[in-house]
C-alpha cells in the first residue's frame, strides 16, 4: 500500500465520521440499494422465462405472469433507487453544513496574524468550494456499494446460467481495473490543482476590485487585465485535462465491454447451435453481462469523484487541524471595572516573519484617569504599542498588566469588551446605522444608540440620511464621509462604555468642520475615561496628561508638552510641523 492509498484511507474515515449522526438513514439506504441490486439481477434472471415459456413454448400462463412481474421488479427498483438517493442527498448537504460551519468557527478564531499571512481568496475558496466536494464523499461510497451488489447479483446469475462462460466473461474484468486505477489518481492530481487555481483567482480578484482606485490611478486595467487572463486560461488549461480524463475513462471502458460481449456472443451463440443451451439461458446470460457494463462504469465514475472529494477533504482538515493555527486562549480570569491600571514591562515585539523588532523594551504606566498621548514618526511603532493591550498580538519579551494581572491571565472577551479601540482606518459593516453603531451588543436599546450619536455628533447627519437609523451602509447601501464613518465609529466606542479607551487618530486630514466635530466627538468620548492616544492633532496632544515619544520602536521621552519641547528635539520637531499644518 502506498502513502497516498493510507492518506486517502485517513481521509475517508475521518470524512465518514461525520456522516456517523446519520448512520439511521444510512441504513435505511442500504436496504434500499440491496433491493436495487436484488431487482437488477432479477430483471436479468426473468429473461431466460420469458424467452423460453413464451417465445418458445408459447405459455399463455407466462404471457399473463411473466410482464406483470418485470413491472412489480422495475417499480420496486425504483422506489429503492429514490429512497436511497433521496438518503444520500440530505446527508450529504447536512455534513456540508456542519463543515462549513466548523470551518468558519475556527477561522473566525483565529489570531488576526493569520489573516495577514494568508490569503483571504483561499479562505473564502475552501469554505465555499472545498467543503462541497467533500459533501458528495458518502453518497458516492454507497453509490459504490450500490452499483458492487448489483454486480455481485449480476455475477451470481452468470455463473449460475454457465460457469464456464461466466469464467472467460469474468477474465476480462481485471483489464478495465486499470484504467479506474489510472483516471482516478489522475483526476485527483488536476483536482487539486483547480481548488488551487481557483483560490488564487478569488483572491486575486478581491485585490483587484479592493484596490480598483489604485488600479485605475495608475491606469493598470491593462496590465490587470493580463494577469487574469492568465490565472484563467490556466485554469480553463486544468479544467481541459479533467474533462479529458473524466471523458476518455467511458469509451476506454465501454471499449473494453465490448470485447468481452463480443467474446461470449461468438461462443455462446455456438453453444446454442449445437444444442446445449436454450436460447432463452443464453440470452439471459448476456443480459446480466450488458447490464454489468452499468454498475461498473458508475463505479469508475464514483471513485473519480471521490479522489476529487479526498482531494477537497485533505485541504480543509489541514486547516481544521493545523498545529500552527491555534484558536487565540485567554486565562480563567474575569475582567472587571473599574480600571486601576496599565503597565507595559519590558516589551519587545516582532511582527510574524520579520527579523527588525517592532517596539524594542518598551516600558510605559498609565495611571487611573490619565490621558496619556502617543507621538511618533510613521512607522514608529504606535499602532503596533496599542494592538497589543487588547491581544490582537502577543509580544515576545516582557509583559502586559491590567490593574495588576498579566493580560494574558483574563479571558479574551471580557478583555475586549472593557476595552474600546476606535481605529485608525475606520471600518463600518455593510449593515444599518442603529446596527453599525450597536455592533456586539445586541440587546441594547435604541434609545441609547441615539443618546451615543448625539454624545458622537453623528445624530444630525443620521437623521438627514433617506431611512435615518435604519439606512444601510456601506458596500450595499449609502457611502459616507471620511469625517463621518469616524463619529460612527466613536459613537460605537462611547456606547460600548470600555474603562479603557484606546485611540488611533486618523492620518487623513478631515476639512476645518468635520475635524472640529470629530474633535468634540472625541472630547466627550474620553471624558472621565482613561486613555491611551495616538495622536495626529496638535489639540489633542495639548490635551494629555502625559506625552509619551517613540522612535523605530522605543519610547525615546516622555512628559508634558512644556518639558519636552526643551528637553526632545524630535518632539520639538514634529510639534512645530503640527502646529504650522494647523494654524
Ligand atoms: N502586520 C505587520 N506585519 C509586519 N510588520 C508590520 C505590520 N504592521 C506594522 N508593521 C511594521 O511595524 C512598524 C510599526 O508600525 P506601526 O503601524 O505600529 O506604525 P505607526 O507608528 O502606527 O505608524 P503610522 O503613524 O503611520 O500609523 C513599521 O515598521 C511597520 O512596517
Ligand atoms: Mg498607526
Amino acid at each position: 500500500m502506498n502513502i497516498s492509498t493510507s492518506l486517502t484511507i485517513a481521509l475517508l474515515r475521518r470524512t465518514l465520521g461525520y456522516f456517523w449522526p446519520f448512520r439511521l438513514y444510512i441504513a435505511v439506504a442500504m436496504a434500499a440499494l440491496g433491493v436495487v441490486a436484488v431487482c437488477t439481477a432479477g430483471a436479468a434472471y426473468l429473461v431466460q422465462p420469458a424467452l423460453d415459456e413464451i417465445f418458445i413454448n408459447k405459455d399463455k400462463n407466462a404471457l399473463m405472469f411473466i410482464p406483470v412481474l418485470l413491472i412489480g421488479i422495475f417499480l420496486a427498483k425504483g422506489v429503492g433507487l429514490f429512497i436511497q438517493k433521496f438518503l444520500m442527498s440530505y446527508c450529504g448537504l447536512k455534513v456540508l453544513e456542519r463543515l462549513r460551519y466548523e470551518l468558519f468557527a475556527k477561522i473566525i478564531c483565529l489570531p488576526v496574524d493569520f489573516f495577514g499571512e494568508t490569503r483571504v481568496g483561499m479562505l473564502m475558496s475552501r469554505i465555499i468550494n472545498d467543503v462541497n466536494l467533500i459533501s458528495s464523499s458518502l453518497p458516492e461510497l454507497l453509490r459504490i456499494m450500490q452499483h458492487s451488489l448489483t454486480m455481485i447479483g449480476l455475477i451470481g446469475l452468470i455463473i449460475y446460467r454457465d460457469p464456464k462462460l461466466a469464467f472467460w466473461a469474468c477474465l476480462v474484468f481485471p483489464l478495465a481495473i486499470y484504467p479506474v486505477v489510472y483516471f482516478g489518481r489522475k483526476l485527483r492530481k488536476v483536482g487539486r490543482n483547480y481548488q488551487a487555481k481557483i483560490a488564487d483567482i478569488s483572491s486575486h480578484l478581491q485585490e483587484v476590485f479592493n484596490g480598483l482606485r489604485v488600479v485605475k490611478a495608475f491606469a493598470a486595467e491593462e496590465k490587470e487585465k493580463e494577469k487574469f487572463a492568465q490565472a484563467s486560461g490556466n485554469l480553463v488549461h486544468i479544467s481541459v485535462k479533467g474533462a479529458v480524463y473524466n471523458q476518455l475513462s467511458s469509451p476506454i471502458m465501454e471499449l473494453i465491454g465490448a470485447l468481452g460481449a463480443g467474446l461470449v456472443i461468438w461462443y455462446g451463440g455456438s453453444e446454442v447451435i449445437a444444442g446445449n443451451r436454450t436460447p432463452g439461458e443464453f440470452f439471459s446470460f448476456l443480459a446480466a453481462l450488458v447490464m454489468l457494463y452499468d454498475p461498473f462504469k458508475s463505479i469508475s465514475q464514483a471513485n473519480n469523484t471521490i479522489q476529487q472529494a479526498m482531494a477537497g477533504a485533505e485541504r480543509v482538515f489541514e486547516i481544521l487541524d493545523s498545529k500552527e493555527l491555534h484558536e487565540e486562549q485567554g486565562g480563567v480570569l474575569q475582567y472587571t471595572s473599574p480600571f486601576t491600571g496599565l503597565r507595559f514591562e519590558n516589551i519587545t515585539f516582532f511582527y510574524p516573519g520579520t527579523s527588525e523588532p517592532a517596539l524594542k523594551n518598551i516600558n510605559l504606566h498609565i495611571n487611573a484617569g490619565e490621558r496619556v498621548a502617543v507621538v511618533g514618526l510613521s512607522g514608529a511603532g504606535k499602532t503596533s504599542l496599542a494592538h497589543l493591550i487588547p491581544r490582537f498580538h502577543d509580544a515576545q519579551q516582557g509583559r502586559i498588566t491590567i490593574n495588576g494581572h498579566p493580560i494574558q491571565d483574563y479571558t479574551l472577551s471580557s478583555l475586549r469588551t472593557n476595552i474600546g479601540i476606535v481605529s485608525q482606518d475606520p471600518f463600518l459593516f455593510n449593515l444599518s446605522v442603529q446596527d453599525n453603531i450597536g455592533y456586539g451588543q445586541p440587546k441594547i436599546e435604541k434609545s441609547e444608540i441615539i443618546k451615543a450619536a448625539k454624545a458622537a455628533y453623528a445624530h444630525d447627519f443620521i437623521m438627514e440620511l433617506s431611512q435615518g437609523y435604519d439606512t444601510v451602509i456601506g458596500e450595499k447601501g449609502v457611502k459616507l464621509s471620511g469625517g463621518q464613518k469616524q463619529r460612527l465609529t466613536i459613537a460605537r466606542a462611547i456606547l460600548k462604555d470600555p474603562s479603557l479607551l484606546i485611540l488611533d487618530e486618523a492620518t487623513s486630514a478631515l476639512d476645518t468642520e468635520s475635524e472640529r466635530m470629530v474633535q468634540q466627538a472625541l472630547d466627550n468620548l474620553m471624558q472621565d475615561r482613561t486613555s491611551l492616544v495616538i495622536a495626529h492633532r496638535l489639540s489633542t496632544i495639548l490635551s494629555a496628561d502625559r506625552i509619551v515619544v517613540m522612535q523605530q520602536g522605543a519610547i525615546i521621552s516622555q512628559g508634558t508638552n512644556e518639558t519636552l519641547l526643551v528637553t526632545c528635539p524630535l518632539y520639538a520637531k514634529l510639534h512645530q510641523l503640527q502646529f504650522q499644518e494647523r494654524k
